[in-house]
């Protein structure tokens, strides 16, 4: 992170990540409907620690309204990710930043629909090499519920290494939810770029 948290968001500004099935794109107040389709999903809240049931109306508006100063001042990264053969908003991914220490710590959701096709694993590579290689971050980590096998998997499959579980760590739903961390730093994502040139 030689440049600042402004001109770093500058420069990034409109970025699209690509990935094999997938554009990632700053998400705008247009995508507000979609993104509220998804979250009103009691299955896609469940594994959530953020995302309330019933999903409160215009709150998809409110968040997206929300991160914008936050984006603004490098705070935060968030990205609709869209569908590339059909267009459709199918999730989105937050890439929040520890500017003192040169960190990033991200979610995701994927509409239920869409589950099982591999969108959460590409979508995970694509913020990795974002927040590594476009950012220069020097550690990237996620949490999950250590119920949520997919999301663990996702992490695992992206080389993410669990260093930690924290019990009680959010109350859902009237039960305390257990947390795997998990975290990559710049130097196991570089070797692991390495090697899967080399393969
Ligand atoms: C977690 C989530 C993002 C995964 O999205 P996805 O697009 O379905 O994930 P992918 O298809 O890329 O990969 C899922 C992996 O988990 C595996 N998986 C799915 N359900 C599983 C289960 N119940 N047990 C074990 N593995 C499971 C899949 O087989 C796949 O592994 P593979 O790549 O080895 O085949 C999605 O389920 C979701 O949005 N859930 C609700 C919100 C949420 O949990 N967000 C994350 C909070 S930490």
């Amino acid at each position: 992170m030689s440049k600042t948290p402004h001109d770093l968001c500058q420069a990034v500004q409109g970025t699209i990540l690509s990935t094999p099935s997938l554009d990632l794109r700053w998400l705008t107040l247009a995508d507000a409907p979609a993104l509220q389709a998804i979250c009103e999903s009691k299955q896609v809240a469940a594994m959530s620690g953020s995302i309330a049931h019933p999903y409160p109306e215009g709150k998809a508006e409110k968040f997206i309204r929300e991160y914008a100063p936050k984006i603004e001042e490098g705070d935060a990264f968030v990205f609709g990710i869209f569908e590339r053969s059909s267009g459709d908003l199918i999730g989105d991914t937050m890439l929040g930043i520890n500017k003192r220490f040169i960190s990033g710590e991200f979610g995701y959701i994927i509409a239920e629909e869409h589950w099982g096709k591999g969108y959460a694993t590409e979508t995970l590579g694509a913020v990795l090499a974002f927040g590594f290689d476009t950012i220069g971050l020097r550690r990237i980590s996620g949490t999950c519920s250590v119920h949520n096998d997919a999301s663990a998997r996702v992490m695992e499959t992206n080389g993410m290494v669990r260093d930690g579980h924290t019990k009680d760590s959010y109350l859902k739903w009237g039960v305390w939810e257990d947390e795997y961390h998990y975290g990559l730093t710049r130097p196991e994502y570089e070797l692991r770029k390495a090697q899967r040139a080399v393969v």
